[in-house]
């Protein structure tokens, strides 16, 4: 049997990234797992419960509340991957929307909430033969992945195909509100303290500007082969 490894999947919002990482778990027969999900589903506790919205936001109710949020994906068969639950809840529609993308970075920058995701996630991971994408997995959670990838692509063209996204969904929107969604979560990602998003010294960068999500499937299957395949 070839040997398991760990595959970190970083990059900008809107690159492809959980596609292409779920396509890839999948094919290898690996874990996949959406760390970002985890943030979002900690987010949409944080509305509900603790009524975090642009106006109102309080820091320490949500670290007082940590205890309480359970967080866990729940594999399913049919799909081959696992879905995310909050509180035995299945929340994997309700985190997309663009109501949760507009407070989650809010929340994932509270280092007390990145310290409990990011246990959960090493647990998670700890037997390798995982596929992780996020935005620290290569730099905080698996600064020793085998394989560490770092997507991005300009901002207009992730904001197109968020919109596309979102709009095959039925959501009311516009672009603007995406490209200003995009461009607001890429600066508070990348300015805050801890953990910012960044690209690991040992990663290999994909702009897929230029590339569909099949030629860059094929490119990160490769690297996965020859990684696999390799020593
Ligand atoms: O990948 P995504 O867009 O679903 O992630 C949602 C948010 O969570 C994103 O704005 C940044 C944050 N995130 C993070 O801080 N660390 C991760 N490992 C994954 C996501």
């Amino acid at each position: 049997m070839s040997k398991k490894i760990t595959i970190a999947i970083d990059g900008h919002s809107s690159t492809g990234k959980s596609t292409v990482a779920k396509q890839l778990a999948k094919e290898l027969g690996y874990i996949y797992v959406d760390s970002g999900a985890m943030y979002r589903a900690v987010t949409l506790y944080a509305m509900r419960k603790l009524f975090v919205s642009d106006t109102n936001f309080d820091k320490e109710s949500i670290i007082r509340h940590l205890p309480f949020i359970n967080v866990k994906f729940i594999f399913d068969d049919e799909l081959g991957y696992g879905e995310i639950y909050l509180n035995d809840e299945n929340v994997e529609k309700e985190i997309r929307l663009l109501e949760v993308s507009q407070q989650v970075s809010k929340v994932a920058a509270i280092p007390q909430v990145r310290k409990k995701l990011v246990k959960l996630q090493q647990e998670m991971g700890k037997d390798k033969g995982v596929v992780m994408d996020g935005r620290d997995i290569g730099t905080v959670v698996f600064p020793d992945a085998d394989l560490k990838l770092f997507m991005t692509a300009s901002t207009e063209r992730r904001a197109q195909r968020r919109y596309k996204e979102l709009k095959e969904r039925g959501d009311e929107i516009t672009l603007d509100e995406v490209l200003t969604n995009v461009k607001e979560r890429d600066h508070m990602d990348t300015t805050r303290d801890d953990s910012p998003l960044l690209k690991a010294d040992d990663a290999i960068e994909i702009d897929n500007s230029l590339l569909d999500l099949e030629e860059q499937y094929e490119k990160v299957l490769k690297l996965a082969k020859d990684k696999i395949e390799a020593d």
